[in-house]
């Protein structure tokens, strides 16, 4: 943790309450600690319900924080109100795993773009400008302007989605398993279109998935949740080759590989780790 840090969440429990009388809260995240510096990506792998949206979700002010804190910039931002939450939404944006949904059915693909602009008071003319900039940067043609997010596959419009995330130039997106609803190909085309956007504006990831595979090649430096806590974080190379920690190792021989032989070898050495720690 250090002070040039983007984002700092510190000790961070996120408590669901469950529904019925004299039922215990549900604790999803017990004391998270993780910081993501300006330009950077930050992968967040773990098996499903590790807590990996959840953490996602209190950086978005989407989930309930119950205990220690989280800031951007130096300022705590887990207690924001819904006001300081949209200024907010200049600087942190999201895109989402589903493409299906996360796009408005009824808008078109420039009035998909123009929204955030128009809400943040741009003008007409300027908007219009940076959806033409937007489209071209995330690999769209601009025929493509008056159309609706139906007419577009999901590699396309998780590109839109990233383009609407672009839109007001944001320090930090939260992606939360951007490509597991895209086949292999698309997946690698759109991971690509990531690293690319970075490398033009420097923007940071907090980037979610299940996958390590995934995550291996973009991510700066990775952190593992199981069961709601982080347990490893560090060098993204060295987490996802030589992990630490036996959950990360299985986690690792789970990922899928297109070699049966190579599969073989992994199918072994996870069956000898989880004899070894019975
Ligand atoms: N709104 C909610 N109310 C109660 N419990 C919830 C809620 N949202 C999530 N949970 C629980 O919190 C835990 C963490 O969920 P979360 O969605 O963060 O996991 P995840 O790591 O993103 O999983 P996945 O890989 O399946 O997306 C799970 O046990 C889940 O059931
Ligand atoms: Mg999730």
């Amino acid at each position: 943790m250090t002070n040039e840090s983007l984002l700092v969440a510190e000790n961070v429990i996120v408590d669901y309450p469950i529904k019925g009388i004299g039922n215990k809260p549900f604790r999803a995240l017990r004391e998270v600690s993780i910081d993501v510096r300006p330009g950077e990506t930050v992968g967040l792998v773990g098996e499903s319900g590790s807590g990996k949206t959840t953490l996602g979700r209190a950086v978005l002010g989407l989930a309930p924080v119950t205990g220690g804190s989280i800031r951007f910039e130096g300022k705590e931002i887990s207690k924001a109100s819904p006001r300081e939450r949209r200024a907010l939404s200049k600087d942190i944006q999201v895109v989402f795993q589903d493409p299906y949904t996360s796009l408005n059915p009824s808008l078109t693909i420039e009035q998909t773009l123009t929204e955030p602009m128009r809400v943040a008071k741009i003008s007409a003319k300027e908007a219009s400008r940076r959806v033409t900039e937007l489209l071209d940067q995330v690999g769209m043609p601009s025929n493509t302007l008056g159309r609706l997010p139906r007419e577009f596959s999901g590699g396309q419009r998780q590109r839109i989605a990233i383009a609407r995330a672009l839109a007001l130039n944001p320090k930090l997106i939260v992606c939360d398993e951007p490509v597991s609803a895209l086949d292999l190909s698309t997946q690698a085309r759109v991971l690509d279109l990531f690293r690319e956007v970075q490398e033009e504006t420097g923007v940071a990831y907090l980037f979610v998935s299940h996958d390590l595979t995934v995550v291996r090649h973009l991510s700066h430096r990775v952190a593992v949740m199981y069961q709601g806590e982080i347990v490893e974080y560090g060098d993204g190379d060295k987490v996802t080759s030589d992990p630490s920690h036996d959950y990360t190792k299985r986690l690792l021989l789970a990922s899928p590989v297109a070699d049966p032989g190579r599969q073989k070898v992994r199918r072994e050495d996870r069956r000898a780790l989880i004899d070894a720690s019975k």
